[in-house]
């Protein structure tokens, strides 16, 4: 590969900061489809060089650092955001300079962007599923918890909203605390959770501080039998930086966890210990993370150029086999196709899958066809 062109493609995942446990899974996600790839031979014998900065969880280094990889660096493609409010600080920056961002998180629907390709899930591929799971198993008086920013106000009020179509349904309060907040911070939340007795908790909490509130709850001597949380955020790599046992019992709807049990899974998770050691923390942002750079690659191959112009047509409407079954990015929003799943957590911190999806589900980030009953994938229950 030596006497070809090298592809730079740049990388901003948060390797420090308040995001940084779910930063460095995606840029392992990241890192480990590079290799893959380049070991393949490269996209037509040109090895990917990945261009790495870290934003430090800061949606102003975000910014900066987008640029900096235009400018500075020189690629066409970033591959990059944990929090939506990364996203849109980079998005002004893409568009200015017509480059192309893949973001490789859920978040709350509601956008799009000719330069982004959006590989997490979007709220009818996770939100819906959940509040169906949640209201028709628990009931549907829920109480909602969140950081202080964007994805959980827009995400809450979707909940909110899903959540009221059912009968006895009530929104008990909605909190907001900082990224920084602690376990005594969430331990006042808890008080006023006695109080009103929820039959679920909702979670937007991101990053460090879901660890103080899944503690605090484990504190306040709450059982998830009977009053779990439901998030869509807190993964593998969150639960991880909890303690023995502290999320057991709890949810989270997510298009993959650790625990799918296919052979394409198995082996992706076999290469990434290989390469990485046993001490990473692989959960739905790292998958993203890693399909959403094969399907660069492939469509580069077919492109013969990281433009956007050229790119852009080999991406849409284009598949790949995934950890957690064929993927699809959607021509029509950028979005992808990807499988519903709900999880709970066992006493080791993996999931148990408790529902899935039959089929992939189409994105609709604008919820403009789902309402609860109308949820085109009924998931399947599992016996485990
Ligand atoms: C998020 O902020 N999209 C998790």
């Amino acid at each position: 590969m030596a006497d070809k062109d090298p592809i730079r493609v740049g990388i901003l995942y948060s390797e420090t900061g308040v995001t940084s446990t779910i930063g460095l899974s995606q840029l392992q996600g990241a890192l480990l489809a590079i290799q893959e790839i380049n070991e393949a031979g490269g996209v037509e014998g040109r090895e990917i060089v990945p261009v790495r900065h870290d934003p430090q969880s800061t949606s102003a280094r975000y910014a900066e650092l987008a640029e900096h990889l235009i400018v500075h660096d020189r690629v066409n493609v970033i591959f990059g955001c944990y929090m939506s409010s990364s996203r849109k600080a980079v998005i002004p920056i893409i568009e200015k300079w017509n480059k192309l961002l893949f973001y490789p998180t859920l978040y709350e629907g509601f956008e799009y962007s000719g330069n982004v390709i959006y590989t997490g899930a979007a709220p009818n591929q996770n939100s819906v599923q959940l509040a169906e799971f949640m209201t028709s198993n628990f009931g549907a008086r829920v109480y909602l918890i969140g950081s202080d920013y964007i994805y959980p106000y827009e995400s809450n009020r979707i909940m909110g909203e899903l959540v009221l179509q059912r009968p006895g349904s009530e929104k008990l309060a909605e909190r907001y605390l900082p990224l920084d907040a602690t376990e005594k911070d969430y331990g006042a939340i808890m008080n006023d959770i006695r109080e009103k007795r929820p039959d679920f908790i909702f979670s937007t909490v991101v990053g460090d501080s879901t660890a103080a509130l899944y503690r605090a709850y484990a504190d306040a001597g709450f059982d998830p039998r009977t009053m779990p949380i439901a998030s869509l955020t807190t993964s593998e790599a969150e639960i991880s930086q909890m303690g023995h046992g502290v999320a057991t019992g709890h949810f989270t709807a997510a298009p993959y966890f650790q625990s799918i049990d296919s052979e394409a899974n198995r082996q992706c998770l076999a290469r990434l210990r290989k390469n990485f050691g046993e001490s990473s923390m692989p959960n739905l942002c790292w998958e993203a993370a890693y399909f959403q750079t094969h399907i660069f690659a492939n469509a580069f191959r077919r492109a013969g150029s990281d433009g956007i112009a050229e790119l852009m047509p080999h991406i849409l409407g284009s598949e790949f086999d995934a950890p957690q079954g064929r993927v699809k990015i959607d021509p029509s929003n950028h979005h992808t196709c990807l499988y519903p799943r709900i999880g709970r957590v066992d006493a080791s911190g993996q999931f148990t899958i408790v529902r899935q999806a039959k089929r992939s589900v189409y994105p609709d980030p604008y919820l403009v066809a789902h309402s609860l009953g109308d949820c085109t994938a009924k998931l399947e229950t599992l016996e485990r």
